[in-house]
């Protein structure tokens, strides 16, 4: 063995050697990546032996390649364990400092919008009371939306209702009433359903939007009196506004209900006194009542255009809508707040 082959194999020795006496010196991340880059880099300690590979005998350089590789590899596995180690600290640190017996983050989660609430409560009291649901088109044609709930193409109601016209004889609907025709059509007395859904009208400001929700009931069977229909929607108004509610019928009008009546309920903000803390209550403007829904009982005309005999049949029809009930219900004093969806609007109902 020649004398520069002996010196090359012992500085690979001292190299590794070396290497291991550095433990203390490998106290972070950072500092073992340093010592790698130091005995293993391009230009490191392992690298600059290498280049005296030149200078040997060739017969003699597989033997110091050799060794070389050896020595790369044990410095590499030496390097790695200290690694695993480092790793392996750094999480036991992380978690004695962390609490298992500290709260969890709830995730954030939705909730059902105040308008689906009120329906759905309102449809489950009428379900409670015998009514079926029925759903239908809010593309509606002029027939079902008008003509065959009496009110004929130059019928003066209609103005009352601002029609947004799909195409001269088809629209979106502006009432749920045009649910009452499809039901009666579809069976034979008694009929007895509730038709939820939106409703659309060319109406927009504090106390209009184009679309909104209402509820339709129709009852339809032989001597059907408006002592049945005031009978229901006092329950129902009950149930929904609590025990203490007191209810009146107003005399009114609908091209469809004869005769017709409004509905209100004693003020659900000031109890019926007409002021709350000494002034005058906002919410029924001093008159101590609130409107809450039209109705009346089926005129035989409506009876006449599905074919129902009105010499054998009577009923009582009413219709609602859903955003004024949840304004009352819950206090709410802008009709837009339904439909802005801020969420610190809708968190207050979960
Ligand atoms: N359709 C009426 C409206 O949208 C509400 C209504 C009034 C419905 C009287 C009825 C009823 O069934 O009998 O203003």
């Amino acid at each position: 063995m020649s004398n520069e082959l002996k010196s090359f194999l012992e500085g690979l020795d001292s190299l590794a050697q070396d290497c291991e006496s550095r433990k203390g010196q490998a106290c972070s991340l950072k500092e073992l990546e340093e010592l790698r880059v130091e005995f293993l880099g391009r230009k490191g300690k392992l690298a600059g032996m290498m280049g005296q590979l030149g200078k040997l005998d060739n017969s003699e350089k597989p033997e110091a390649g050799q060794k070389a590789n050896t020595v790369k590899q044990a410095i590499t596995a030496l390097l790695d364990s200290w690694e695993a180690e480092l790793h392996k600290a750094e999480a036991s640190e992380a978690l004695s400092k962390f609490d298992p017996s500290m709260p969890g983050r709830k995730p954030w989660a939705g909730s059902l919008h105040p308008v689906t609430l009120v329906m759905d409560e309102v449809c489950n009291v009428l379900t409670g009371l015998g009514f079926e649901h029925a759903a239908g088109p809010e593309v509606e044609n002029d027939w079902h939306n008008f003509e065959a709930l009496n009110m004929p193409p130059e019928h003066p109601a209609r103005d009352m209702q601002d029609t947004l016209y799909v195409s001269d004889k088809i629209v979106l609907r502006t009432h749920t009433s045009g649910m009452q025709i499809r039901s009666m059509l579809k069976q034979e007395p008694p009929v007895a359903v509730i038709c939820p859904g939106k409703v659309y009208r060319r109406d927009s400001d504090l106390t209009h939007t184009p679309m909104f929700h209402q509820i339709e009931g129709l009852l339809v069977d032989k001597n059907v009196s408006m002592a049945d229909l005031r009978g229901t929607l006092t329950v129902f108004v009950r149930q929904i506004f609590g025990s203490q509610t007191d209810v009146r019928f107003r005399p009114s009008f609908f091209p469809f209900t004869e005769p017709s009546a409004e509905v209100d309920i004693s003020c659900v903000m000031c109890g019926g006194k007409g002021e709350k803390d000494g002034s005058t209550c906002r919410v029924c403007k001093g008159t101590g009542w609130v409107e809450i829904l039209g109705c009346g009982m089926v005129d035989p005309n409506v009876f006449k255009s599905v074919g129902y005999d009105p010499e054998v049949f009577t009923g009582f029809a009413f219709g609602m809508g859903i955003e004024r009930i949840a304004m009352l219900k819950y206090g709410i004093g802008d009709l837009r707040m339904f439909f802005e969806n801020d969420v610190r609007f809708l968190e207050q109902f979960a």
